[in-house]
Parts: C-alpha cells; structure tokens; sequence
C-alpha cells in the first residue's frame, strides 16, 4: 500500500515533482479538494478513476492556472469564454468548451468533444499548477459516491493508501462545487449550480443563461455524464426540513431519540433535547453550505443515526447550488413525505 504524504502549502515543489512522475495528489481549491493527475498523462488519469471508483464515462475537468493553459486545447478563445474567464476567474465557475481533435485524451473527456476548465481560487494550488507546469485533472477527491471532501482529513480519510500525497491547504470555505456552464451549445447552459448564480452569468453575457433541470435515467446518455451517477449520500436516509416544517419535525426527533440526528442552522438547534445528536450549520446559507458535506460525512464517522433532518434553504442564489447537494444526499425526500 502507498504511504499518504500531508504535504504543507510550502512543499509543493516535492508535491509538484510527484505529480509530473505521474502520481496522484489531491490539492484544495476554494470548493471542495481535488483529485490531481497531470490531464496529459493518460495513465495517470486512468489512475485517478481507479483510486476513486468512478464510472470512467464520466468526464474529468481541467484545472488550469492561466487561460493561456487552456487555449492550447482550445484554440482562440470564443467573445463569451473571454468574458467569464476576466469576471469569474480565479472562481468558482468552471466552462465546458469546444477542444481541438484529440487534444485532449479520451481518459480526461470521455470521448467527448469538449472540456471543463476550471482556475481554482487556491494561491497554493495556483502555484502548483505553474511548478508541474501542467493542467491537472480535478474530480472532487472524495471516493465516489460520498460527500465531497472539504479538508485534508476527509481525503485521506477516503483515499488513504490509494493516492501519493494530499496538500492540506486547511477547510474549504465555498463548500459546494463549482458552477458549470456549457458554453459549447447553442445557448449557455448552467449544468451544475454553485457559488456564482444564473443571474451573475447573464449579467455578464448578456443573454439569457438556461438552467438544465432535466434529471436523467439510469439509461439514459446524460449530457454531463456525472448528473446520473448517485452522489453525497451518507449510510443514514437524509430528510430535508423546510423552515415551516421544524416544528414537526422537532416533535418527531424527540419521539424519536435514538434514531435521528439534526443538521441545522445554530438558531434552531438552542431548542433541541442534549440526547440528540446535532450538527451546526453556522449562521446563514454560506456557513451552511461550507459545512453541509462536513455534516453529512460527520454522522457516518460516529453516531450512524438511521435519520439525519437536514434544513432545507430556499433556492435562490447560493441556496440553489446548497439544495441541489442536498436533495441528492436525500434521495429527494422531504419531511412532509414520511408517512408518519
Ligand atoms: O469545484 C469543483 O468543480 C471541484 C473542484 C475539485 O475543482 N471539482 C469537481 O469535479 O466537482 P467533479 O469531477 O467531481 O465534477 C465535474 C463534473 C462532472 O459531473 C462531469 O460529468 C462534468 O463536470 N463534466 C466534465 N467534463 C464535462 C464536459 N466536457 N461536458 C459536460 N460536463 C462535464
Ligand atoms: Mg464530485
């Protein structure tokens, strides 16, 4: 078995030379930390499905640290890619473009004709970047299926012994993944929501932004492969409490003692019974966001209670991209859908 190096933000240089020996390190970004393999090291990338157990159509994106980096894939760079790039970037919104044929291999596209880019807002994972002196593939650096790390502790809790090192840059304070938006089709398409909002994308291009919703089947060929593969969930069943149902469901949590668990905002847990085990989710949409995964991952380590309640957001802004983590993790089921 591998032995898992902690790298310190200082060290990237010995992290950097791994990577371009072709080895895997995850890095941190301000989302959520990533899987990192040098994107033009094929093997590598093979490896970095491997050491996730993720379905390998599911294309992989490319962290960049410059747009020059991705113009050597691309060609020149459309008017609207421009755009997004000097608003967005570093940021969190990642751009599905047009690649030159077989720029890039099939391990990192999954045969498609595009690629996501992504310049993460992380000085040091900047800084890697330009020392390996290649673009990096950066699925989120969790094993597939779970919650998305969001420290250092989580991806080695995951992939410890599967991967050469993690460079712990500390908690990420996003939490949520990127926005992706595909600038490859007619009209702009929001395919994951995240931090930078429909309504920030069509300020900036000046044309309508469409959010695609469609949910697609197991048989289905999903157009962001990843929209079809199960995500977040922990082992206990995750119900979503919307603000007006916390009453009821705090009645039922206390019926219920030994089977639930709360993830709430820090107002609404001042009233729950000390026999319950909790989760703070801070003060507002952006703390609960930073820690959701946090949460969902911290109930799987100690209690495993059969129940989480999670609170529920309205979904508008960030609290789109908070919801539609959180309706994966649960499988869709809100409190008013017990039969109880
Ligand atoms: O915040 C983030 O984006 C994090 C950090 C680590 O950068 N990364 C991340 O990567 O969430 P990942 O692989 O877990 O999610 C990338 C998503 C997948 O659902 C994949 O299907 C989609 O991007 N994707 C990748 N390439 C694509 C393409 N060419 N067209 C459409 N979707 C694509
Ligand atoms: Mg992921």
């Amino acid at each position: 078995m591998l032995i898992t190096k902690i790298y310190r933000p200082d060290e990237i240089k010995e992290a950097a030379k791994e990577l371009r020996l072709g080895e895997l390190i995850a890095f941190p970004t301000e989302t959520v930390y990533g899987l990192g393999a040098d994107a033009t090291n094929e093997q590598a990338v093979k490896r970095v499905y491997l050491a996730k157990g993720r379905p390998s159509d599911n294309p992989l994106i490319v962290t960049v640290s410059s747009k020059e980096m991705v113009e050597k894939y691309t060609g020149a760079l459309s008017k609207e890619a421009q755009k997004l790039m000097a608003t967005f970037w570093p940021g969190s919104l990642t751009i599905v473009l047009p690649i030159k044929p077989g720029a890039l291999s099939k391990a990192v596209t999954g045969g498609l004709e595009t690629a996501a880019f992504r310049m993460p807002k992380n000085k040091t994972t900047l800084a890697l970047i330009k020392e390996a002196n290649v673009p990096l593939v950066g699925p989120s650096a969790n094993s597939s299926g779970k919650p998305s790390p969001t420290t250092a502790q989580h991806v080695f809790h995951d992939l410890e012994g599967r991967i050469r090192g993690i460079v712990d840059d500390g908690p990420t304070t996003v939490g949520v993944e990127s926005t992706i938006i595909d600038l490859s089709t007619k009209h702009p398409t929001i395919l994951r929501p995240g931090l930078v909002t429909a309504e920030e994308l069509e300020s900036v291009l000046q044309t309508e932004v469409i959010s695609d919703k469609h949910k697609v089947g197991q048989k289905e060929t999903p157009k962001a492969p990843g929209m079809k593969y199960k995500h977040y969930a922990p082992s206990a069943q995750v119900v979503i409490v919307s603000p007006l149902e916390w009453e009821k469901a705090l009645a039922f949590a206390n019926a219920n003692k030994q089977a639930v668990a709360i993830m709430a905002l820090e107002k609404d847990l001042a009233n729950v019974s000390t026999e319950i085990p909790t989760f703070s989710l801070g003060e507002n949409i952006t703390s609960a966001s930073q820690r959701l995964f946090a949460g969902l991952r911290h109930f799987d380590d100690q209690l495993r209670p059969e129940i989480i309640l999670c609170a529920g957001f309205a979904e508008e802004g960030l609290g789109a991209a908070y919801m539609n983590r959180l309706k994966k993790a649960a499988g869709e089921t809100f409190f008013s859908d017990l039969k109880i």
